[in-house]
């Protein structure tokens, strides 16, 4: 005859190994073979009793459920934070060239302390003095004619080198002195002093480090030539280019920028990681950047490499 107790006895037994199994204190396996056990061992009051069935499976089931919500909780947390950012934007500006004797624009020394910048550098300053905004960019060429690549420049054309798919080099210099440095692969925002553009053709063609004055085009003769450097009041075409670095990459490094022509503090929001080195402190810039030097680029240069290293290196196993 079927007694009561043994059932409830056999009950009790199932309920305890759930709560081990449940906590972790056996495994699946055990879990699996001590309820076979206990089925083997009671078979006769078993026999068509569902319920004892139905807890096993829920018990299983649920640890399973359990197993996959920490999995898809891991996946989670990894897409949404990729353990190795792999692509860097390094933009430059004037002060990556302080140091090799190229003036800046808006510091004490500056260009615009001597020049009126809407005289030399706009549309309607070229319009009213075509001659003044060519000598302008005939002295510029004449200057950097002499002038040689700093240990900044060394530094970053050996990290473009060493990760050309993984940095994005792109400079608002008009200077050649990264190409000097041996660094060919970079976008030149606001163009080339080394370079003019024919009006009538677009052609742009290399005039090196000579006056303007007299220029030809070679592709179609014209003689209405102007300086290869954006204005203001002008399209800047390789914004486009800007853009996409913005959008691709992952870690920003800012080297000797005002940020009053390109915003660079709005930027970083796009940016896992940023890094500023300029001379002097910015309230309107460096509370947006993570890493920030104020120390002449060629001080700070070790470490910006060491800085693009540490996420670059990753990639490269
Ligand atoms: P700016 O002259 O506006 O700013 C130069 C920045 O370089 C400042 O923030 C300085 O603190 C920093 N700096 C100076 N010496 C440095 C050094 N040795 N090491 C590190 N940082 C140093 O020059 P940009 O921001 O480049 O446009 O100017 C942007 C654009 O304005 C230029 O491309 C030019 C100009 O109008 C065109 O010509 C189209």
């Amino acid at each position: 005859m079927l007694n009561k107790n043994t059932l409830k006895y056999l009950y009790q037994d199932l309920d305890e190994l759930i709560r081990q199994y449940n906590t972790n204190q056996i495994d699946r396996f055990s879990f699996v073979s001590e309820v076979e056990r206990l089925k083997q061992a009671n078979k006769i009051i078993l026999d068509g009793n569902e319920d004892f069935a139905e807890l096993v499976e829920n018990a299983l089931l649920e640890k399973e459920y359990e197993i996959f919500e920490q999995m898809a909780k891991i996946a989670l947390e990894n897409a949404k934070a990729p353990s190795s950012p792999s692509r860097v934007l390094i933009l430059t500006g004037a002060g990556i060239s302080a140091e090799s004797g190229v003036r800046t624009f808006r510091e004490s020394d500056g260009l615009w302390e001597e020049y009126d910048v809407m005289e030399v550098c706009s549309v309607e300053g070229f319009e009213r003095n075509p001659k003044l905004v060519a000598d302008f960019y005939d002295a510029r060429r004449r200057d950097i004619a002499s002038k040689l690549p700093n240990a900044a420049h060394e530094m970053v054309a050996r990290l473009k080198r060493k990760y050309p798919n993984q940095i994005d080099l792109l400079t608002q210099n008009v200077d050649d002195l990264f190409e000097r440095a041996g660094c060919l692969d970079l976008i030149h925002l606001h163009g080339t002093l080394t370079d003019l553009r024919c009006e009538e053709c677009q052609c742009v063609f290399e005039i090196g480090y000579k006056s303007q004055i007299g220029a030809i085009c070679p592709a179609c003769q014209s003689e209405n030539i102007r300086h290869n450097v954006v204005m203001f009041g002008e399209e800047a075409p390789m914004y486009q280019k800007l853009q996409q670095s913005i959008d691709e990459c992952d870690v920003f490094v800012v080297i000797g920028t005002s940020g009053q022509v390109l915003n660079v503090a709005w930027y970083t929001q796009w940016f896992e990681d940023s890094l500023l080195n300029n001379l002097d402190p910015d309230e309107h810039l460096d509370p947006y950047f993570k890493v920030v030097y104020h120390e002449k680029a060629t001080d700070a240069a070790e470490k910006i490499e060491a800085y693009v290293e540490k996420f670059l290196s990753k990639c490269n196993l």
